[in-house]
């Protein structure tokens, strides 16, 4: 992030001068396992990545927003008293949807110029959207404090952003993302528990291994409607469960002990098979997380494996070109683990790799790649970073 040039191109568009401009930032993140747990309650294990997206803030003294992003380069309006009319509009909707919850939260806002510069590729399962919305959350925030000093709360910023989400675009999302966006700790990944939000900041030693993001430069929505479709089918799942598990109030209530017993009651295959990758996946997150304390990369990778092809076979989130990626990957010496990372559909994978193999495993899965599919993926080798916070210096 270049502070001065982002200023300049901020007064371009608004005017005035450098006076009152304030940055705030929120990072992407990659989940390293436990997909599609956190809508039901269960355990998933991310980090903040050093990619991030950057909001420049101004207040106006009027209730009008006007947002524009760096490759953008065309200025949305919209009115604090009337967000609902936004609600439809191409680009910005995060950000507004975010506005709204605060408002309704109680917040009091002002009305403000953004500029965004997105780092976080967007579309691509490394959260880019919940860093859009946690950012914009501590921007509004902050400045609806005026001058006076604010202490923002990171996990109702997150809970916020996730609410914004659910109302204003219809994904119906757990809280992974927005939280890692809002409490992530540099090299350290998250073990958090989505039913209760305790958390824990486990250290990333990585002793000589490298994560290793690959994306298959397949974009993916998830207003197409098959996430909210497998969060439907967990649910139904859940509902039948409850016939001999009355007490369950999500499949984090089931064990596998449970799921083997009364499993036979969903009749449904496909739902059956949803359930089983919750309920599996659960446990593995709490495996990987003990490996990693025990600095057990190898059992840490097998764990990754077996979660990518239970969202292949059971969960069926993965689809040809993710698929494709973890096939080269695991092809290839000095890969430990690897497995599609957010919700699927297209978007990016997580390899563990050993230091000195990565430039070799880089050229040989993107030559397999680009084989197999027609085009080139991309790779980023990118550090674990801090949440969300106000940059000053
Ligand atoms: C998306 C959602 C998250 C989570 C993952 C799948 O990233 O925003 O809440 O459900 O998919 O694990």
């Amino acid at each position: 992030m270049d502070k001065t040039a982002l200023v300049k191109e901020f007064i371009g568009y608004f005017g005035g001068n450098a006076d009152g401009i304030r940055l705030f930032t929120s990072p992407g993140r990659v989940n390293l396992i436990g997909e599609h747990t956190d809508y039901n309650g269960g355990f998933v294990f991310p980090a903040a990545l050093t990619l991030a997206t950057t909001v420049l803030a101004r207040p106006r003294s009027d209730r009008k927003v006007r947002l524009v992003a760096t490759d953008l380069k065309v200025i949305v309006e919209a009115d604090l008293d009337d967000l609902q009319k936004s609600r439809d509009i191409k680009w910005g909707a995060y950000q507004l949807g975010v506005a709204d919850e605060l408002q309704k939260a109680g917040f009091p806002l002002v009305g403000c110029d953004l500029l965004y510069e997105d780092k976080v590729p967007l579309a691509s399962g490394l959260s880019s959207s919940a860093a859009i919305e946690v950012a914009t959350a501590f921007a509004l925030v902050s400045l609806g404090a005026g001058n006076k000093p604010v202490s923002i709360d990171p996990i109702q910023m997150a809970k916020i952003s996730q609410t914004a989400e659910h109302n204003f675009i219809g994904v119906m999302c757990g809280i992974m993302d927005q939280f890692a966006s809002a409490m992530g700790k540099k090299d350290h990944a998250i073990f958090l528990d989505c039913l209760t939000l305790e958390y824990e900041w486990v250290p990333l030693v990585l002793e000589g291994v490298s994560i290793v993001i690959a994306n298959t430069n397949h974009k993916r929505s998830l207003g197409e409607g098959k996430y909210n479709e497998r969060r439907a089918e967990c649910e139904a799942g859940l509902e039948i469960l409850k016939q001999a598990l009355p007490k369950a109030t999500c499949l984090r209530d089931v064990s596998a002990a449970d799921f083997e017993k009364h499993g036979h009651l969903i009749a449904d295959p496909v739902v059956r098979n949803r359930v089983a990758h919750v309920v599996y996946e659960d446990d593995r997150v709490l495996r990987s997380v003990e490996a990693l304390k025990k600095g057990d990369l190898v059992l840490f990778g097998q764990l990754m494996d077996q979660s990518h092809d239970s969202l292949r076979d059971l969960y069926e989130v993965t689809g040809l070109k993710l698929d494709a990626l973890v096939d080269a990957f695991r092809s290839c010496e000095g890969v430990i683990g690897s497995r599609m990372t957010g919700a699927g559909f297209g978007g990016c994978t997580v390899a563990l790799v050993r230091n000195e193999a990565v430039d070799a495993v880089k050229e040989k899965v993107g030559a397999a790649y680009r084989a197999a599919i027609g085009h080139d993926c991309a790779f980023y080798v990118s550090d674990i970073g801090d949440g969300a916070r106000e940059v000053t210096e």
